[in-house]
Order: C-alpha cells, then structure tokens, then sequence
C-alpha cells in the first residue's frame, strides 16, 4: 500500500502530499489518493487483528507509511446491541449502537485529530490549531498536549461551559470569537494563510476527514466481518458521514468484506439543518443557515462536505431527517434509559432520527441498523434539565415511606 498524493475530489488533479486543502484549478477539496492494488485482503486482515487495540490497527488504510507515535490511541469503542431500545421503538431491526463517547475526550473527534496531528507533526509543525464547534477544540487541546506541541483553538464564545472547561484544562490557548460557528471557520481561514500552523480542519483537512473512517472499520470487524444493512449518523460539515461511506467503499472494493454500500441515514438538528433541507428540496447544494439549536456540536450553518453527503443519501436510497430541540432531548432520554448510554445533544439528534425512521415504518425486520453515537451527555448537562425530577426527603424512614408510598411494595 502506499499513500500516492492529494487528488481533487472533482476533477482529479494531482498534488504533492502536504498542508494543502483545495484545488487550484477548480478550488474542489483536495482528499488522499492511495495506491493499494498490491494489497493482498487475507494478510491485511491478519495485520489488523494483530495490530493495537485503537485506530492505529488500520494503518494501512491510514495516511502514513507506519504506525504514528500516539499516546492517547483512539478508537475500537464499544458497539453494543441494544434490544430494549429496538422493542421501545416498536422495530424487529436489530439496532446497534456505536459509542464513541468512549474515546479519550469523549467524542468521535479523536479519531481525526489523532490522525491530523500525527501528520503536523511528520511535516514538522509546532503549533496545531482548529476552528471548533467544541468537541473538536477538546480534542485537539488534548492530542496537542499528549504531543507537546502548542495550540489555539477557536470556538463560538457561547459554547457549552462544560465544552470550554474541558478545553482550558488542557492549557490550550482557548479563543473565544464571539460569532457562531461559521465566522470562526472564515477567521480560521484566514489565519491559516497567515500563521505557520497546523489547522487540523482546515489546512490538514484531507488528513483530518481521514481518521473518520476508522469508524466504518470498526463497525465491521465488530460486527464479525459484516456491514450493516443501514447507518444513522449525525452531519454537521458532513465530513463524518461521507467518510463512513468511504471506508465500507474502502473495504469492499478492496475484498475485505462482502456486499454494498448501507443505506445512510442522516441526523441533523431542525435548527440548523442546511444538508437536511437540501436532501428534502432536491438540491445539489446547500443553502447556508444562521444556527439556532441546543444540538451546538452539529451548529454549522454553511457545510463544507454538505454537497457529498446529499449525494451519498440519494445514492444509498437513503435520507437527511431533522429533528426539534425538544425531540433530541427526549431521544437523550431514550438513548440513556434503555442503553445506559448518555450522549450529548448530538447523539440525541441521531436517536431522534431513528426513532422517525422506526415511526415510518423503515427499520424491517433483521435489518441490521448502526447509530453512531458520536459524543458525551456531561458535555451538555443543559440539555437534559427538567427531564425528570429528583425526590428529597428527609434522612428518615417515615420520609422515605411517605414519599414513596404508592410505589413501593413491601
Ligand atoms: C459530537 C459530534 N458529532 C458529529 C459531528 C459531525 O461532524 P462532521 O463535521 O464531520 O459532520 C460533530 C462535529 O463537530 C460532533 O461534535
Ligand atoms: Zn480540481
């Protein structure tokens, strides 16, 4: 295998591999091209089960020729079953659930940075930085400080508290702009042409959307060498669900798992939901939005890779649903009360999602169905206030009895 060059996804010209992100011909975004045709499927499969206990595993599918030094590994979270949500949702699917809460900061974003920093670092930066909804300003400060290397991170300065606490105390250089997202990204931008570093997303872009493959692998070693019949993950840029569908692309054209692509089901917030609404209208592009949801993780109104996920939609007879603040909090809910697993307001959209994909009658029987949960509930303690009620009492057994007095039987 090897890692051939950067190549536009539209129309194909070639570039040397480095910190670059577009196309100067036709400004398209630039993505890895990889030459794996003396790949050879049974000895790349033994590699993987031999190989770390992380994303690393799939290196030879990764942009790098060995295994990069990582000391926060990310990767091969839990993918449980969870049967009690399937009969709450009233489906004979099988729906799984992909947590990749459970990565080192918590959230799916890990994986990419892992990947975008080892590369900074293999082009000799110092300084890595980000324009951030939140979950990705946690991971890089984190990966940043792992390394050694300094970093700015930049968020809207309304962000989650939890979101900025879990940042700063990684002793990044935390930039609050005060703007939404896509004023953040256009500042990053420009920063990115003017300062010597590393912008994961933004000038290591083709490494960073990389890392989110890893995801669609591990579902299939997961799941036994199999894919799943449909996915529902959530799109913010749209970088995550795109690159799903290009890993299972990966393997399957490669002979490392048998069948198609899954149908692709995508999560968005109703407020702020340029990909969804474009799904909907018919078009080819999206229309840029001014965000207005608790789902801020997924809050980006103008959404780079939003064009490829429409396509990818369409072309696996799937969708992009939205969904109402107040149907992610109650999916929240949902999620927690019959998994155990508390996401944040992201995971909400994309339970939300299913549960209409469950109400239309689309999840058939057998159906093997894989939500990606893709960050924390302590992230977004907000959203679940006034959910639910806690009973005080006094420190008596007569407090207790008369409180719970209907409930509990003797
Ligand atoms: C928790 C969570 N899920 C999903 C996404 C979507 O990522 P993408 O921009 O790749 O669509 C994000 C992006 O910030 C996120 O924070
Ligand atoms: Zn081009």
């Amino acid at each position: 295998m090897s890692v051939e060059s950067l190549k536009c996804k539209e129309c194909k010209a070639e570039y040397e591999l480095g910190a670059t992100y577009f196309c100067e011909r036709c400004f398209g975004p630039l993505e890895i091209g990889y030459d794996h045709s003396d790949l050879d499927a049974a000895a790349a499969k033994r590699r993987i089960q031999a190989g770390s206990r992380g994303i690393w595993r799939y290196a030879d599918f990764l942009p790098f020729t060995g295994r990069p030094a990582d000391p926060l590994e990310p990767g091969l979270t839990p993918l449980l079953k969870a049967d009690r949500l399937a009969e709450r949702l009233g489906v004979a699917a099988e729906i799984w659930i992909k947590n990749d809460a459970a990565n080192p900061t918590h959230s799916f974003k890990d994986r990419v940075v892992a990947v975008a920093i080892a590369k900074a670092q293999e082009l000799g930066f110092t300084t890595v930085a980000c324009a951030s909804t939140g979950n990705l300003a946690n991971a890089v400060a984190a990966h940043a400080a792992a390394a050694g290397l300094d970093s700015y991170v930049f968020v809207p300065a309304n962000l989650e508290e939890q979101k900025l606490l879990a940042t700063g105390v990684y002793g990044t250089n935390l930039v609050g702009v005060r703007g939404n997202y896509d004023d953040v990204n256009r500042l990053c931008t420009q920063l990115a042409e003017t300062h010597p570093w590393a912008f994961v997303n933004v000038n290591l872009r083709p490494y960073y959307a990389e890392g989110s493959k890893t995801l669609a692998f591990e579902t299939v070693e997961q799941l036994g060498w199999k894919l799943p019949d449909r996915v529902v993950s959530p799109i913010a840029s749209g970088s995550l669900f795109t690159k799903l569908g290009r890993g299972f692309q990966e393997w399957i054209d490669l002979g490392l798992v048998e069948g198609g692509q899954p149908t692709f089901n995508g999560a968005q917030a109703t407020g702020c939901s340029p990909v969804a609404t474009a799904f909907a209208e018919g078009w080819d592009v999206c229309k840029p939005q001014k965000p207005d949801t608790i789902a801020k993780s997924l809050a980006i109104g103008d959404p780079a890779d939003g064009p490829y996920a429409v396509e990818h939609a369409r072309k696996t007879g799937g969708g992009i649903d939205a969904v109402t603040d107040q149907e992610i909090r109650e999916a929240i809910k949902l999620l927690a009360e019959t998994t155990g697993i508390f996401t944040e307001t992201a995971g909400g959209v994309t339970i939300g999602v299913l549960r209409k994909l469950a109400e239309r009658g689309k999840l058939a029987a057998g159906e093997r169905v894989v939500a990606y949960i893709t960050g924390e509930g302590l992230k977004t303690l907000d959203a679940t206030r006034d959910t639910f009620s806690m009973h005080e009492i006094d420190p008596s057994l007569d407090s207790f009895d008369a409180e719970f007095a209907q409930e509990v039987s003797v």
